[in-house]
């Protein structure tokens, strides 16, 4: 990747390619996690009690074993919590800490025991007496939409057009159904968090992509005002979407647990507990019709988009919606009408997921794309590019197309991997009938950057500048791996002209900047990145104004120039510079504030600007797959992804790198298996497979549009990447389609449900070979 910066390459501004500021404490084992921390003189440790029935009443809760365990402390239920026992998100009232007496999943908490260590703790879990009335479950959501059950959240409908008209006027018509899996979130970091009281209050340490959130909800359990609790976070090693509301519930036992003892109390659950009582990416149903005609253009589309929720509705609300906002993926429907369908069912709260149901979206569309393209003969790629949208015209939610650009990563893509040639590769290797199965597929993403609650798109931040010239900075964002704080970093060197290394940003603290949003939407950068730019800009219009005034000079007589102010003809290096600003009493520190214009939405309509752009990509993957076993291996995948001007090619890159194999597993090995009983049997490594080192493509390119620039003003004209290229691993998916389809010359379209395990390949070939 070349660097695009014209500046002291040595410095680490924007754009330019520097290691992530921990990389180094990564590798060596040395960055701090929350379980890192030096814990506490009297430290006690909390583990949590589960149901065991996905729907019932309980007659009987002993606890007495429990508390007679050795080195118990406190046994916790929903009695002993001082204020509301509910953590739902958005005030629904729904989501209670400690369930009962009605239990609504497998898995769900019950009460907590607090011993001396972890490993008494759990073993004293283990031993509580638990009996219940068993009431009916609904597991999926189409047995929940039948047996009754009521949505958690209002559902969405978005339309335009006439979507019946359209479709009768269509000359082509087809109809089918998708069942799209979940996925956990397989943080290497699990859930955690350290409670510590005093006697003015609470500071939690705990892994969390909000802070905000976790204030506010320890305070609503201990029913004291926010400002008496302290939330920190250094580093996540992993949130996903994972840690944007599901550590509530752990921050709230630990706090609750820590005030009724006055001790401090960590609750670290491990995997299987965690994955149990934890939400995941939602799995769907989904319903669709569309009509086109003998080109492949599509006319009219018509979907219904059932969720799994879960018990409670948590992000359910925003993550159906999103479904909606992508199920266009980057195609026009001329005729339209989407509808959520946000279910409720017996399983715990699923959550947000990177992409934030826009992947459940995305993929109906290329599914829609697929079907149509093996109705016509064609190859999807040719029916993709025929309904790519156009500038000016309008998506489902009535937001103008402005910024498309996939029309040239499609063609750049295209030429750098080869595709047509690779093409007819594949199908002559299958055309001699082996039992090794070739397969192929491009796919685009047209990614909507914002939360699509536009108040959520507001951030704050605070820069102190020392009198030795270092800098401090701080703001709402949350580091979880991605590089926000090095990008942070990298954008206050520049606005300086400083080395990076003068620069630090800490840990986030609740206590520095308030009333921040999740780290979520992929926005970290763009709305944290604007507010640090905004206090810098005030510190150096104090700066230039002094020293102007100072000398008797225009302002623009005073510049920042690399490692020095110039003030007239004056070079003073940075330090002494900044010294002298103190000692003349000039203020070196700032808050900074930032809103995103342009947005809005109306859900009542249905209509909106709810994004302030896109982001787009494209993939080309090749795979080949096992028609005996049903195995495959991704031999080849090329990736050209927008981030407009990068701020860092390197983190980017890794970025890309890291959606697509998420992307992949979450389409191909991740399986979420419930029993009859409600019971979710992958709870483990053992059971559930993210994807291993040598799953990745054999080979894989992945290259950012160099060319890109974001036509609003972003963040350095910089485009949010964290999410958008998850969903390019359904090229993957549909190339292990191809290959199927093959079998039946590929004159049915494959069908391939998600995830495409070995299993379910297997099942589709012998069905298309049938
Ligand atoms: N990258 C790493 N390494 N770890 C993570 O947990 N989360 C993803 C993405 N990339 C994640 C990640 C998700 S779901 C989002 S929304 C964004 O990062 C959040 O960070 P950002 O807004 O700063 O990009
Ligand atoms: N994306 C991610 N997280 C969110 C959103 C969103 O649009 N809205 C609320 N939380
Ligand atoms: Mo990401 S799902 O918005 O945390």
């Amino acid at each position: 990747m070349k660097d695009r910066s014209d500046l002291n390459a040595a410095a680490g501004f924007a754009h330019q390619s520097v290691k992530h500021e921990s990389a180094h404490l990564h590798v060596t084992g040395r960055a701090d996690y929350t379980d890192d921390l030096p814990e506490p003189a009297g430290t006690l440790h909390a583990a949590l009690g589960l149901s065991k029935i996905a729907h019932g009443r309980i007659t009987t809760l002993d606890l007495d074993p429990v508390r007679a365990a050795p080195g118990v402390i406190a046994v916790l239920t929903a009695d002993d919590v001082p204020g509301s026992n509910d953590i739902s998100p958005a005030g629904h009232g729904d989501a209670p800490i400690f369930a009962g007496p009605e239990v609504m999943f497998w898995g769900q908490p019950l009460f907590a025991v607090v011993a001396e260590t972890r490993d008494l703790a759990r073993r004293a879990a283990a031993l509580a007496r638990v009996e219940y009335e068993a009431l009916p479950h609904f597991l999926d959501p189409i047995a929940a939409r039948d047996g009754g059950m009521d949505y958690v959240t209002a559902p969405l409908t978005l339309k335009r057009g006439d979507v019946r008209a359209g479709m009768a006027a269509s000359p082509l018509r087809l109809e089918g159904r998708l069942n799209v899996g979940g996925q956990d979130h397989f943080y290497l970091e699990g859930q955690i968090a350290l409670a510590v009281p005093d006697a003015e209050g609470m500071t939690v340490f705990v892994s969390t992509q909000h802070p905000s959130e976790v204030q506010h909800m320890v305070a609503h359990a201990l029913d004291v005002p926010a400002n008496q609790v302290v939330v920190n976070v250094r580093r996540m090693g992993g949130g996903f979407g994972g840690k944007e509301t599901q550590m509530n519930l752990f921050a709230c036992v630990a706090a609750i647990a820590a005030r009724q003892l006055e001790r401090p109390v960590k609750l670290r659950p491990d995997r299987d507990e965690d994955m149990s009582a934890t939400g995941k990416r939602h799995d769907f149903v989904i319903d669709y019709r569309a009509g086109y005609d003998k080109h492949g253009k599509i006319l009219a589309v018509e979907g219904d988009f059932h969720a799994r929720c879960g018990f409670s509705a948590d992000l359910s609300g925003p993550v159906t919606d999103r479904a909606l906002f992508h199920a266009d993926n980057a195609y026009y429907y001329p005729d339209v009408e989407l509808r959520s369908h946000p279910q409720r069912t017996n399983t715990v709260s699923n959550t947000a997921f990177r992409g934030f149901g826009g992947p459940q979206g995305v993929i109906a569309a290329e599914r829609i794309i697929e079907d149509i393209a093996y109705a016509l003969h064609l190859d999807p790629l040719e029916v993709r590019k025929r309904n790519l949208y156009q500038n000016g015209q309008l998506t489902p939610y009535h937001q103008t197309i402005e910024d498309q650009i996939l029309p040239r990563i499609f063609a750049e893509l295209e030429a750098s991997a080869d595709y047509a040639a690779r093409r007819q590769a594949v199908l002559d290797f299958n055309a001699k009938g082996g039992v090794i199965r070739r397969g192929i597929a491009m796919v685009p993403v047209k990614f909507g950057i914002s939360f699509t609650a536009t108040f959520f798109n507001q951030a704050g931040a605070l820069v102190h500048l020392y009198t030795d010239g270092s800098i401090m900075v701080n703001h709402g964002g949350t580091e979880m791996g991605q590089g926000l704080h090095t990008k942070i970093a990298q954008i206050v060197a520049e606005a300086f002209q400083i080395d990076l290394s003068r620069i630090r940003v800490t840990r986030t603290t609740t206590e520095k900047v308030p009333n921040t949003s999740a780290t979520a939407a992929s926005s970290g950068t763009d709305l944290n990145g604007m507010a640090v730019l905004d206090a810098c800009d005030q510190i150096k219009a104090r700066l230039l104004a002094h020293f102007a005034t100072a000398k008797g000079i225009a302002p623009d007589q005073v510049q920042f120039t690399p490692g020095h102010l110039r003030v007239g003809d004056e070079e003073i290096p940075f330090a002494d510079a900044i010294r002298a600003a103190y000692m003349a009493r000039v203020q070196l520190w700032s808050d900074g504030f930032y809103a995103t214009p342009k947005i809005h939405w109306d859900r009542a309509t249905g209509q909106g600007r709810p994004f302030y752009y896109f982001a787009y990509g494209a993939a080309c993957a090749e795979v080949s797959v096992d028609t005996l076993t049903g195995e495959y291996v991704i031999e080849r995948a090329d990736v050209l992804h927008d981030v407009g001007r990068s701020l860092n090619p390197a983190i980017d890159i890794g970025q890309v790198e890291g959606a697509f194999v998420q992307g992949t597993g979450w389409l191909t090995s991740e399986e979420l298996w419930w029993d009859a009983k409600g019971q979710l049997r992958t709870h483990a490594p053992s059971t559930y497979k993210i994807p291993l080192a040598s799953d990745r493509p054999k080979i894989f390119n992945v290259a950012l549009a160099d060319w890109s620039v974001n036509a609003e003003r972003s963040i350095k004209r910089s485009k949010a990447v964290g999410e958008p290229p998850f969903m390019l691993g359904i090229s993957v998916w549909e190339a292990i389609g191809h290959a199927v389809a093959s079998v039946a010359n590929y004159r049915i379209a494959p069908r391939l449900d998600a995830p495409a395990t070995p299993e379910r390949v297997l099942m589709a070939v012998e069905r298309l070979r049938s």
